[in-house]
């Protein structure tokens, strides 16, 4: 995603440093006892690292296990990701801008007690507590792809239940349209919420919008979990969503609103850059990124250090029972 400041001269992941390149890097730098200051010079890691750097040692998060059923439609053949590169590379600038500062700095995140408000234009607003997340609806496994915008992807078995189970039970209005999202505000606990260097320039609370239609759809999943287990803070504890069709970022982390609204609501990453993150941001192998490609994708699997895995980008990332959803429109427009 962007670096902080200059949305217009984003690197990405993959262009920039390569995983291997970078891990040994890191692991070079760490046994010298030297990664915070160097990572200001290393383009794709970020101040965070730096900031954070004599704070390690912290408590780690531990997960619970969680009851799921495995519906079949929703085991795809392909690799899974391994846990380990699940919980270690990841983007959520809350907590820093480097791949691995969330998995640092996110350790002491409190997500119990917690509240989820479902609110705005709907008969029955609703507040779900940190225990009814994982206990008011029957859970179920789905492994699904995720593609983030930056050129890279991993297989994720994620625990959760549908948004549209949510959503019927606060009982929508026929005026509502679309659904926003809001990550926690609490710059006490999420330091790039207060400094922008540290959290990317981005404008918080970090929020997100999906059209009514899209957020109905079976595929459309609030996790609470992956790997059998509650979802460790760097990847979005206690709920967060998943839109498997779409560029990662659409699934917004932590979440402690969901708003129906009859406008189009504003989006993080479009707010930043309009003319590179559009608000349906499917994937979509033809309309590239300003900067850079969306043909192909990085895969993240097991593979050693030098492993490449690069596989052509799938349309709507594989699921082309969305694409009814889209019929009527110009992609190429509306990215
Ligand atoms: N949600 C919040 N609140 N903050 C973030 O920075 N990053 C997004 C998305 N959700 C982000 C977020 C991006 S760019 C991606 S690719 C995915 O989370 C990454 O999810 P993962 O770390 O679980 O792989």
């Amino acid at each position: 995603m962007s670096k902080p400041f200059k949305p217009s001269v984003n690197l990405t992941d993959n262009h920039v440093t390569d995983e291997s390149v970078y891990m040994n890097r890191r692991s070079l730098l760490k046994s010298f006892g030297f990664v915070g200051a160097s990572t200001l010079l290393a383009q794709s890691a970020s101040a965070a690292d730096w900031f954070w750097e004599d704070e390690k040692e912290k408590a780690t998060f531990q997960s619970k296990p969680l009851d799921f059923t495995k519906p079949s439609q929703y085991q795809i053949n392909e690799t899974r990701t391994p846990e380990k590169k699940i919980t270690s590379y990841n983007n959520f600038y809350e907590f820093g801008t480097s791949k691995d500062a969330p998995a640092e700095n996110a350790s002491e995140f409190k997500t119990d007690p917690w509240t989820l408000k479902i609110d705005g234009l709907v008969k029955k607003p609703l507040v779900l507590d940190h225990d009814s997340l994982t206990k008011r609806f029957p859970l179920q496994e789905r492994i699904y792809r995720l593609r983030c915008v930056e050129a890279w992807s991993m297989v994720v078995p994620w625990i959760g239940f549908e948004l549209a189970a949510l959503i019927k039970q606060a009982d929508p209005l026929m005026s509502a349209k679309y659904v926003a999202f809001e990550t926690l505000y609490d710059p006490e606990q999420m330091p790039g919420q207060s400094n922008r260097f540290l959290g990317g320039g981005i404008e918080y609370p970090y929020v997100e919008g999906l059209r009514l239609d899209e957020a109905m759809h079976p595929l459309t999943l609030m996790s609470v979990g992956l790997y059998g287990k509650t979802l460790p803070p760097q990847n979005g504890a206690p709920i967060r969503l998943v839109v498997p069709w779409k560029y990662g970022f659409k699934s917004i982390k932590s979440v402690v609103r969901i708003r129906l609204t009859d406008k189009q609501p504003p989006t993080t990453w479009n707010r930043l850059a309009s003319n590179e993150y559009g608000f349906y941001a499917n994937v979509n192998p033809k309309v590239s990124h300003p900067r850079w490609s969306q043909a192909s994708e990085r895969r993240i699997t097991s593979g050693g250090l030098l492993s490449r895995n690069r596989i052509e980008t799938q349309m709507f990332n594989g699921y082309s029972e969305v694409a009814p959803l889209y019929s009527d429109m110009n992609l190429a427009k509306f990215y």
